[in-house]
């Protein structure tokens, strides 16, 4: 079959390097076995870019993001971040989980605010900003319910204006929006993008889903499984918003279901194998 996917290639006037991933290697040791999560990942996120990791389960998407957030350092290799090596979180960078991290005993204004007070903000600073943020992402209503009484949607956008709210240049989102309805999913998408337009921030998204990759991102990067390595980077040329019905988003997304389906045989096999290995 002839490729039609194009590799993602810097062009002359690209922004520069923001988050510089080399050599990464991450091992984990379970027993007496060792698992090679991550191998020789070598990548570059230009400021502003809106990049996608997509790979089967278990392929180390979010061991990835977790090295470049300084939640879990690799065994090899480098993260730097505008030039500095990562060696813990920092304000920089702000991660959105799958498993909307709020608390629940604060209400949606509260939760939103939590990152300004510990930042030093005075009170006016934080209730303009917040207030910004609620109307953003469309939560004006909700400010003073709390996280139980909301739906997945709301809470991850609570989870998305905390985040926002901190103004890291870096976005870090692993499955955000994994467990939504289609529709949910969908609006949340839209106002990722919109934001995204609107503040020029670099963010690097985790996904399982080829067509939430294909219509986000301006290249996906797309991981085989044990080890981890970078099987393809590819360019999403198209411009948004993005129709999921228009030839060339299918033709990009048969191709990468090809290749994420590889991964995903791979991962099965050895899902067989440890069953009959027990
Ligand atoms: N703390 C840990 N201890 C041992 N093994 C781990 C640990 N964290 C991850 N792994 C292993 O490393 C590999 C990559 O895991 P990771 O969670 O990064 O995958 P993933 O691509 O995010 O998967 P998923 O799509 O299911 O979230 C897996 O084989 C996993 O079992
Ligand atoms: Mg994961």
């Amino acid at each position: 079959m002839l490729k039609t996917v194009a590799d993602a290639v810097p062009a002359a006037d690209a922004a520069p390097v923001q988050i510089r991933i080399r050599g990464v290697e991450k091992t984990f040791a379970v027993g007496t076995q060792k698992i090679v999560a991550l191998q020789d990942i070598d990548l570059d996120i230009r400021k502003g870019e809106f990049v996608c990791l997509l790979g089967p389960s278990g392929c180390g998407k979010s061991t990835l993001l977790n090295a470049v957030a300084g939640f879990q350092p690799p065994t090899k290799g480098t993260v730097a971040v505008d030039g500095r090596t990562i060696t813990e979180p920092g304000p920089d960078r702000g991660m959105v989980f799958q498993e909307y991290a709020l608390f629940p005993w604060m209400t949606v204004a509260q939760n939103v605010a939590f990152g300004l007070e510990i930042k030093g903000m005075s009170k006016p600073e934080i209730a303009g900003t917040v207030e910004r943020l609620l109307e953003k992402l469309h939560l004006q209503d909700f400010r003073n319910r709390f996280p139980k009484d909301l739906s997945g949607g709301m809470r991850q956008r609570v989870a998305i204006a905390r985040v926002l709210a901190l103004d890291s240049p870096i976005l870090l989102m692993d499955e955000p929006f994994g467990a939504l309805d289609a529709l949910t999913r969908r609006t949340l998408q839209d106002e990722l993008l919109r934001i995204w337009e609107e503040v020029g921030k670099t963010i690097l998204f985790v996904t399982h889903s080829i067509e939430e990759s294909i219509y986000l991102a301006d290249r996906i990067v797309v991981m085989t499984y044990r080890p981890g390595t970078v099987k393809r980077d590819v360019l999403v040329d198209m411009p948004r918003p993005r129709d999921g019905s228009a030839p060339e988003f299918n033709r990009l997304k048969r191709e990468l279901s090809q290749m994420v389906m590889e991964e995903q045989q791979r991962f099965s096999q050895d899902e067989i194998r440890s069953v009959t290995a027990d």
